[in-house]
């Protein structure tokens, strides 16, 4: 099957967060099981030289958005066996980062006309248009109401995934009307209104033939009004189209058996690696070095939805237990400053890397003992799947993909693979992070969980097939009328 991936950012090229790993994993998982599928984002300055000089320009045209008539180039690269198309446009991507900008409306409404454009121009055919997230969103609904009619189009079928509905593309009415040149009749509470603004995710949540979240959990949740962020009536609405399917990881960049990263390799079988990564890592962060004082670490945008308030609340009690912390990640600035703050309070006990750094993140998961995530809401989490591979047990709120992928340990089934609370309750989170220094202080207790993590299939094999099987119904089923 051809499957044409959209996309607002995709590892290894450019990352704000989980969707771009998403991105940039589950192509090559379902191009090994023997599809064709392909990624389109909008080539940012930010992009490596490395991966731009070796883009060849295939077309260029222009995109009619309103009165105006936009260029756009569309540069090819094929790397790691995916092939990716970049929409290159001077005055809306060749500036820093990805998007946070005041004309983000014009800027993704022209990224969305401009990957509809271009499948009339180039020689790949799409059986299914796979669009993520709210820079996405108006294409399931163009797509729906004008270019299926377009000659040449062929007959497409459109998924949308949600990676998350807290962000939604929010604009004025005028990037509908003005620039996206949609009739003003859609400028409904049925269609794209809302709140009196218009919403790329809303957008696509009315006119996709499937929607998709990335777990079960999250799935259910956001039916409900204290997740479904204003949408949960159009959710429930089309129940019968919205499927959760947990996210994977690529298990060949994140393998403790075979990380560059990491000083000495290790597997399920024998996991005494981790001593050598974790004393590197105190080493390099001035911390005692000690191998049997627990390590937890945070690795994580720094941002409300993470349950970092959590911590705060109970830390003072937290950094009286026998333990060392590290949190690395940037986002929000004032827990930024908390965690600057607490490494100065407490120098031999907390340690924090702002900002965001590959190779560090891959040696923190090798020489953690535990990984913290206690999330407010969590629609999959990769943190909490790269660190089981490497054998660094997860904390984690039973929330969304955390649900979904850690099962807290059970003293009497000797079954799980980590530790978990339920409500958002910051001495629930105390006491379950207790509990597992409790096991940490037993070997012979505390082993059968390591290794459970370790064993867990965080991969996408499982996934990518499911993803076929939605893709193959929709194909080869009945004609969708969504609306
Ligand atoms: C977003 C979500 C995260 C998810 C990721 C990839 O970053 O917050 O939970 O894992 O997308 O789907």
């Amino acid at each position: 099957m051809n499957i044409l991936f959209i996309v607002g950012e995709c590892a290894p090229f450019i990352k704000s967060g989980g969707l771009a790993d998403v991105a940039g994993s589950l192509p090559k998982s379902l191009n090994e099981i023997g599809h064709d599928v392909r990624v389109v984002m909008p080539k940012y300055a930010d992009i490596h030289e490395k991966y731009t000089k070796e883009m060849k320009l295939l077309t260029n045209f222009k995109v009619s958005l309103g009165w105006r008539n936009a260029y756009c180039g569309v540069e090819m690269l094929v790397h790691d066996g995916v092939t990716y198309y970049f929409i290159d446009n001077e005055q809306y991507f060749n500036r820093e980062g990805l998007y946070g900008y005041d004309d983000d409306g014009e800027r993704f409404s022209f990224f969305n006309r401009a990957v509809l454009d271009m499948l009339s121009k180039i020689s790949y055919k799409p059986e299914v248009l796979h669009c993520h997230d709210w820079h996405t969103g108006m294409i399931p609904f163009l797509y729906r109401t004008e270019y299926q009619y377009y000659a040449g189009m062929g007959q497409m079928k459109t998924v949308y995934t949600i990676h998350n509905l807290k962000y939604q593309g929010i604009f004025p009415q005028s990037v509908m009307s003005d620039l996206l040149g949609i009739p003003d009749v859609f400028y409904h509470p049925d269609y794209l209104e809302f709140h009196g603004n218009i919403s790329f995710m809303k957008a696509a949540l009315v006119a996709s033939d499937k929607i998709t979240t990335v777990s079960p959990t999250y799935r259910d949740e956001i039916m409900h009004e204290y997740a479904g962020e204003k949408l949960e009536g159009l959710l429930r609405f089309r129940a019968n189209d919205v499927i959760g399917i947990v996210n994977g990881i690529d298990d060949k960049e994140y393998n403790p058996a075979d990380d560059p990263s990491i000083p000495l390799s290790y597997h399920a079988d024998n996991w005494s690696g981790k001593v050598a990564a974790k004393t590197l890592v105190q080493e390099t962060f001035g911390l005692p070095v000690n191998p049997s004082i627990p390590l937890v670490v945070m690795i994580s945008r720094l941002t409300e939805q993470k349950g970092i308030d959590l911590i705060q609340h109970v830390f003072s009690e937290l950094v009286n237990e026998k333990a060392q912390w590290i949190f690395l990640g940037s986002g929000e600035w004032h827990y930024e400053q908390w965690c600057r703050d607490m490494t100065t309070a407490y120098p031999n006990k907390v340690r924090s890397w702002i900002g965001f750094h590959e190779e560090m993140a891959h040696r923190l998961y090798a020489a953690s003992d535990f990984f913290l995530m206690p999330s407010r809401f969590e629609p999959c989490g990769l943190g909490q799947l790269i660190a089981m591979r490497y054998g660094s047990v997860p904390i984690v709120r039973e929330t969304g993909g955390l649900n979904d992928t850690v099962q807290s340990y059970n003293e009497k089934t000797k079954q799980g693979n980590g530790f978990s609370f339920s409500n958002y309750n910051a001495h629930d989170m105390l006491h379950t992070i207790r509990r597992a220094f409790s096991f940490y202080e037993d070997e012979e207790r505390f082993s059968p969980i390591i290794r459970q993590a370790m064993e867990t299939d965080v991969s996408w094999t499982h996934s990518a097939k499911q993803y076929r099987d939605l893709y193959h119904e929709l194909i080869t089923g009945s004609e969708s009328h969504v609306f």
